[in-house]
């Protein structure tokens, strides 16, 4: 079995989705792994570095497309790549079918097994294979670092003989992986930290990373069974406003990762809410990209509205590609893993497995 990896489009995307860690363990599973020249490079990992663990590193990216069984990617391929895969091969990645759907016809068209890993179910045997949870730790724990590099204050409480510096207030609205991993990572910083959610089981994890729970009021738990947030209601977004106005006065910093799956962001931080908030305080939305949290947001942008930056990217992880990658490939990698059969050495597509039966687009 071959299993492949081709260039990205290195603008919008830096990961990569086999490392050289991995090309050890896929080659024991029974695969040959092929990827392009200077795979890695943009990186600082040489073709060498792939070589030396058995890798075959091939010039030609149609190649590549053409005999692999399984194609491994972190974004879907262009129509121009897909163009060159022949029948019943295997695509793994974040195929974003909604967004996709050009794409998605010619390869159904072509009937290619498409594994989609953010539709990943988050249960417990999928946690090793979990990108969303491994990705969004590292968008967290970067928002807060990109946000306090924008800032134009210490973060931790220092006493000098010069006079008392103040600790950095952060608001981190959801606290969910990546809310979660701002909190962690703020509170590492020095900065007093406060967090809300509408799922109330997040207030115990807030609490256990030294966080303050704001809670709001006679509010019901919006918590689906899957352990996703439910759209608030308007009696709900009312209160949570009227929490939040207050809160932002004293708050420096906020870290917006609030997010309904399937929908367009909620708008959290509304404009007068902004404007009401201390000159110098910065805001990073890390839900830029699927609307934004906050009023001002504009994807890759920094906006400056009486004197709060705002702030949001569309792909923080090309800020820190290298340690993404290394969690994105083990990730994909222990999807590989579950999807073979070993002893026949050849894929086995199990839909009694719910790991496969969901990530497979039908
Ligand atoms: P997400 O990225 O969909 O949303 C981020 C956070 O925003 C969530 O905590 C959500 O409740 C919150 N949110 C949505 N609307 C909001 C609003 N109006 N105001 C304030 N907060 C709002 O969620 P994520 O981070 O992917 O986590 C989803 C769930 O999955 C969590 O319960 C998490 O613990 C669980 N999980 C379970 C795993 C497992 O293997 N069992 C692995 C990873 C996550």
């Amino acid at each position: 079995m071959k299993i492949g990896s081709v260039l990205e489009n290195q603008v919008l995307e830096k990961r990569i989705a086999i490392t050289p860690e991995l090309v050890k363990k896929y080659t024991s599973l029974g695969f040959e792994v092929c990827l392009i020249e200077n795979y890695g490079f943009h990186l600082g990992i040489n073709d060498d570095e792939f070589k030396d663990v058995g890798a075959k590193i091939i010039n030609n990216e149609s190649e590549i497309l053409d005999i692999s069984d399984i194609i491994v990617q972190v974004e879907m391929l262009s129509n121009e790549k897909i163009s060159n895969i022949k029948q019943n091969q295997t695509i793994i990645g974040v195929l974003n079918p909604y967004k996709n759907k050009e794409q998605l016809e010619n390869l159904a068209k072509k009937k290619i097994n498409l594994f989609s890993l953010e539709l990943l179910p988050r249960i417990t045997r999928a946690q090793s294979m979990d990108i969303l949870s491994s990705q969004a730790n590292l968008a967290g724990y970067k928002a807060v670092i990109e946000s306090f590099a924008n800032f134009e204050k210490a973060i931790p409480m220092m006493m000098t003989a010069a006079g008392t510096v103040p600790a950095a207030k952060v608001l981190v609205v959801g606290a969910g992986v990546a809310g979660l991993q701002a909190i962690a990572t703020a509170k590492r910083m020095g900065a007093i930290v406060f967090a809300t959610d509408v799922r109330m089981a997040s207030k115990e994890q807030v609490e256990s990373l030294g966080g303050k729970f704001l809670t709001v009021e006679g509010s019901e738990n919006l918590e689906t069974e899957g352990g996703y947030a439910k759209e608030a209601s308007d009696d709900f977004k009312q209160k949570q406003e009227k929490l939040l106005s207050e809160t932002l006065k004293k708050i420096d910093i906020v870290i917006c990762t609030a997010l309904i799956p399937g929908k367009k962001a909620p708008l959290i931080i509304k404009e007068k809410m902004v404007e009401h908030m201390q000159t110098g305080s910065v805001i990073y939305d890390l839900a830029a990209i699927q609307g934004g949290n906050t009023a001002y947001t504009e994807v890759d942008k920094v906006i400056k509205k009486n004197g709060v930056k705002i702030m949001g990217e569309s792909n923080i992880l090309n800020k820190l590609p290298i340690s993404a990658s290394n969690l994105y490939a083990k990730n994909v990698f222990n999807f590989v893993d579950n999807l073979i059969d070993k002893e026949n050495k050849k894929i086995n597509i199990n839909l009694e497995d719910e790991i496969i039966e969901k990530t497979l687009i039908k």
